[in-house]
């Protein structure tokens, strides 16, 4: 039932970080499973016979990823030698890819690169250990009971943010987190070095605000699933946690409490009309705010943030749950909006002007479903799909239960747009001709239906196999498995697909894409001990007013003070 959570392993240290009802996570995911299972028993019957499965597998004990002890042989996952039924072949291949993707420093392995694509003339950067694609991998090894590399990973790149970062004359944020760090191996004098990249050579110059945020998330994961609470706490840590939140809750002329965004700023880090307050980031943010107040502690440097942080959180919940929802019902209000209303009363608070509503998404939204749209701002709603801040709102609890529900409704109803031959559309749908012109700056690379554009990225399988379940519709997830399984090792592990429904293998896509390697092996183990998930994700915090109805928000004050 702990999962590989040894006895005894917990509570170290005189102040239990994650709190309590934190640690009950995991074994409320399982009670909560079949809860939400029952709800759902008539159209979902499959799946529930899948879950208690996996339920009685844990508990039968045979089967359970052992405390830590339990590492597997260099090629031989646990996750395929211990699984009750027949693994499909192409894990031991993934196990056999990702392995060779580890780089080393010192002799100890740090991290994974991006692609071992040696078929592919312009490496670019894909030779580096890039945080964001870092995660999945650090999932799989966690998951797997080899939490070393993980630990490595977040105390180095700590160590990194600890460097001074300039671009030109202009010196970056103390906080920030690279995008991706290079290990050069000197082999001469026998010795390595770190480079690492915030921005100042990336394609486009953009710092990586999500960096910092995965960092954060990943070290909760880290905990969750060694009970090691002496990385979180060390001073190293903590800074580094301080340090990100400094930068992201500094005060400006913000009149929202989401994070102002330049684009390309995130995994879409090319531009794509992103900019402004990017459902991915937003998503990332509120989740990196609430594992950061289980970790922190609460000494006199680390006690300031609290405040601040659960002010944030109740207004950005507030924020996110009533102004990026969009299902019919909302959608029809949109329509029928007025503009240039002003002072407080206004209803259509950000003078969203009804004739900038796409025509697509008239017809893509059903009667049952919603999801959060991309991006929210004065004249501005971007309408358009995002799946990594949908489903990182479902994990952490951005969304309240119905509309985590909606969403998964919603990826039913559009599977064929959102799903469609190879999981999942990054963003929905593609921009064309003029409107791509005009935001992409003509972007070759994110032509209509391919990378960024309306492509189809196997990593986003990891986050929907959470994402599923977390809101227990498993057999989504499964479909989609099934579904990738069919393609990704024939046609190696490709960063993404393109075309509308996702057939064709990326223009530019590297093969032995790592994170769609990891992407995979996570979204498997994930579904054989859904247990797995509570290192992903957060129970719904009660003390979040839930949504107050959109109508009766116009002559209240915030009702989240
Ligand atoms: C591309 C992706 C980015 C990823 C990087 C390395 O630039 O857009 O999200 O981190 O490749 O795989």
């Amino acid at each position: 039932m702990n999962g590989f959570k040894g006895p005894g392993l917990r509570k170290v240290g005189s102040h239990s970080s994650l709190s309590d009802a934190d640690d009950h996570d995991l074994s409320r995911l399982h009670d909560r499973h079949i809860l939400s299972l029952d709800r759902q028993r008539s159209c979902d019957e499959r799946s529930m016979n899948e879950l208690s499965i996996s339920i009685r597998a844990i508990d039968s004990h045979d089967s359970v990823y052992s405390p830590g002890g339990m590492r597997s042989g260099f090629s031989t996952p646990a996750s395929s030698c211990r699984n009750p039924f027949e693994p499909h072949p192409i894990i031991a291949e993934a196990w056999e890819a990702l392995r060779r993707s580890i780089v080393y420093f010192k002799g100890e392995p740090v991290g994974t690169i991006a692609a071992f694509d040696h078929a592919s003339e312009e490496v670019l950067n894909y030779d580096q250990v890039f945080v964001r694609d870092f995660v999945p991998s650090a999932l799989a090894f966690l998951m797997n009971g080899e939490p070393d590399i993980v630990k490595n990973f977040l105390l180095k790149t700590v160590y990194l943010q600890g460097w001074e970062k300039r671009i030109d004359r202009f010196k970056l944020g103390e906080g920030a987190m690279p995008a991706s760090f290079k290990v050069l191996h000197d082999p001469v004098r026998r010795i390595d070095n770190l480079v690492a990249d915030f921005g100042e050579s990336a394609i486009g110059r953009v710092a990586p605000v999500d960096s910092g945020f995965w960092w954060i998330i990943l070290l909760r994961a880290y905990t969750k699933s060694t009970g090691d609470l002496t990385l979180a706490e060390s001073a190293e840590c903590q800074k580094g946690i301080r340090l990100i939140l400094a930068l992201c809750l500094s005060e400006g002329f913000d009149t929202f409490p989401t994070l102002l965004c330049a684009d390309g700023c995130s995994m879409i880090d090319r531009r794509m009309g992103i900019y402004g307050y990017p459902i991915e980031i937003q998503a990332l943010f509120f989740m990196a705010l609430r594992c950061a107040l289980t970790m922190l502690k609460h000494d006199t440097e680390g006690k300031e943030f609290v405040e601040p942080i659960v002010k944030r959180l109740h207004a950005l919940s507030y924020h996110m749950r009533s102004y990026f929802w969009l299902d019919f019902q909302q959608l029809n209000d949109i329509y029928r909006y007025k503009t240039e209303e002003y002072s407080h009363t206004a209803v259509n608070k950000f003078n969203v002007i009804p004739d900038s509503i796409p025509d697509w998404v008239f017809d893509f939204m059903p009667t049952r479903g919603g999801y959060f749209i991309g991006n929210v701002s004065p004249a501005r709603m971007d309408f358009r799909w995002f799946a990594l801040g949908n489903c990182v709102a479902i994990l952490s609890s951005l969304a309240t239960p119905e509309q985590s529900m909606a969403v998964m409704d919603l990826i039913e109803e559009r599977w064929e747009e959102l799903v469609g031959e190879m999981p999942l559309k990054v963003t929905y749908p593609a921009i064309e001709n003029h409107e791509w012109r005009i935001v992409t700056g003509c972007d070759p690379k994110n032509t209509r239906w391919s990378y960024h554009n309306g492509g189809s990225w196997p990593v986003l399988l990891w986050l929907l196999t959470a994402a599923c379940i977390k809101t227990g519709r498993p057999q989504i997830a499964r479909r989609a498995i099934e579904l990738a399984e069919t393609r990704l090792l024939k046609d190696s592990w490709p960063e993404y697909y393109d075309g509308k429904i996702g057939r064709y293998v990326g223009k530019q896509a590297r093969k032995f894409q790592t994170w769609s390697i990891a992407g995979y092996l996570v979204a498997k183990m994930m579904l054989e001990d859904p247990s797995h998930a509570g290192m992903v994700s957060l129970e719904e915090d009660k003390a979040m007013k839930p949504l107050i109805k959109r109508s009766a928000s116009w002559t209240c004050p915030d009702p989240a003070n």
